[in-house]
């Protein structure tokens, strides 16, 4: 092999698996978003903390950029090589390393799936409860990366609260074990949260210490069909006050026959605007009847058109495929992805002034809301219409997100609840952050990864 960097990281390394086929680069050079053309420079698929760390201290003296890759479901860009990166997969770090019945505490490598986790921690009769669609391919690594949320942040919050302890590789191949599984440290920074929600540009998580809980009570899902948006979080009250929620979310019609459409079942006769889906405790009579007053008490208030209640868990599978289903059903029209978020309360407000943007502003486009209204998290996905350029369809969307931005602004929101910035949203961080705070984020960049190498270009510029 000539005298090359790619060479001479094997040389150190030996037994370290690279790949670089045109197959491979285009495989792990890209996440979901499929926005960029995958062009790293070839792929190391380490197995060990220290071969990361020499892979990182390879980089730094090779001045070449480092892309880590987990799952690649991410739909911000957070995990595209378009720019002669090494990508560091961490699909051969995927095991459970140990787990402490006592600290209820386990400790995993990077590349393990989230839903490898929810079953490893079952088998202790335990739960992993951070959950969303992507369980299957995506990995606790990327989840930490973004501080992923999914669909029971009502109850369990986002994957920060899970995480007890890490062991990241910095931007110097320095290794920092942060925390320790412990409960109470009131040390100084607690650099385990700088690290969660990164995406990468501040370390790579070698090791991770999640805590696991209880299993929860028996539940029971409800959908329901909602005539007017203004009625939505009312409900959500009426629910929140009556039931202990373990999800609350949202979808429309448009949504609905996406989902549909890829053979899911819709259970109501007739069409609605609005749908909502809740999870909520139902182990007793006593809650199960709460379900039932609080349909009756929306219904009444005429918030409420219809609705249906899970009978069995086969059911309620059937009923969260409705809201699950969204994103895969949309995959192939390779939607313009929203992922915002505002205080709860202000949704009601919020929703109705990016109603009237997107009328305005996308009279072609089909637009299509759905999200975890209960954390006040929308997801809003633009598919193009027929003809457009992928160049005059993302300039478009652009254009549209900009104006969200300043509405964002205004209700004090984020660009970005629970997908990342990435390299998708780094145009409107300014919206969601102020200078003062960004600034800040890039002197912390500069003393974690003093090189530049980490995940370049991503959530925002340091040059
Ligand atoms: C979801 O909650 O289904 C995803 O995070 C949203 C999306 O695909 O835009
Ligand atoms: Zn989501």
């Amino acid at each position: 092999m000539p005298d090359s960097p790619l060479s001479r990281l094997s040389e150190r390394l030996p037994t370290l698996m690279l790949k670089a086929s045109p197959e491979d680069l285009e495989f792990y050079g890209r996440d979901w978003t499929r926005r960029w053309e995958p062009a790293p420079l070839a792929i190391a698929l380490p197995t060990t903390t220290q071969e990361v760390q020499a892979i990182v201290r390879w980089a730094v003296e090779e001045g070449i950029c480092i892309v880590p890759s987990g799952g690649r479901t991410g739909l911000s860009g957070g995990a595209v090589a378009a720019n002669g990166e090494l990508v560091v997969s961490f699909e051969r770090m995927n095991a459970v390393l140990d787990f402490d019945p006592v600290d209820r505490i386990m400790t995993v490598q990077p590349g393990l799936a989230l839903e490898a986790l929810q079953r490893a921690a079952s088998d202790h009769d335990l739960i992993y409860p951070v959950d969303f669609a992507a369980r299957g391919s995506c990995s606790i690594g990327g989840n930490i990366a973004t501080n992923a949320g999914g669909i029971r942040v009502i109850r369990y919050g986002n994957t920060r609260e899970w995480i007890a302890g890490l062991k990241v590789v910095t931007g110097t191949g320095e290794l920092l074990d942060l925390n320790r599984g412990l409960v109470k440290n009131s040390s100084g920074y607690d650099l385990r949260h700088l690290l969660i929600g990164s995406e990468g540009t501040l370390g790579l998580v070698v090791e991770a210490s999640v805590r696991l809980a209880d299993p929860p009570p028996a539940a029971n899902v409800m959908v329901l069909a909602v005539p007017a948006m203004d009625a939505l979080m009312k409900v959500f009250e009426s629910c929140r006050k009556k039931l202990n929620l373990n999800a609350f979310e949202f979808f429309t019609d448009r949504a609905l026959a996406h989902v549909v459409g890829q053979g899911a079942q819709d259970p109501f006769e007739q069409a609605s605007p609005f749908y909502l889906v809740a999870e909520f405790d139902a182990e007793t009579e006593v809650q199960q009847a709460l379900a039932g007053e609080v349909f009756e008490e929306c219904f009444e208030q005429g918030w409420v058109n219809d609705g249906v209640i899970s009978q069995s868990s086969a059911q309620a599978a059937s009923l969260w495929r409705l809201r699950e289903g969204i994103t895969e059903s949309l995959a192939p029209l390779r939607p313009y992805k929203n992922d915002i978020s505002v205080r709860t309360s202000l949704i009601p407000a919020f929703m109705q002034a990016m109603h009237e943007i997107f009328e305005r502003e996308y009279p072609d486009c089909e637009v299509v809301w759905f999200g975890h209204i209960g954390d006040g998290n929308l997801h809003i996905n633009v598919i193009r219409s027929v003809g457009t350029s992928d160049e005059q369809f993302v300039a478009d969307c652009e254009r549209v997100t900009a104006l969200l931005s300043d509405t964002l602004s205004r209700f004090g929101g984020s660009i970005s609840a629970e997908h990342g910035i990435g390299l998708v949203k780094k145009k409107y961080l300014a919206g969601t952050r102020s200078e003062a705070e960004i600034a800040l984020m890039r002197g912390i960049r500069k003393v974690l990864d003093p090189h530049g190498i980490m995940n370049p270009g991503k959530v925002f510029d340091t040059a």
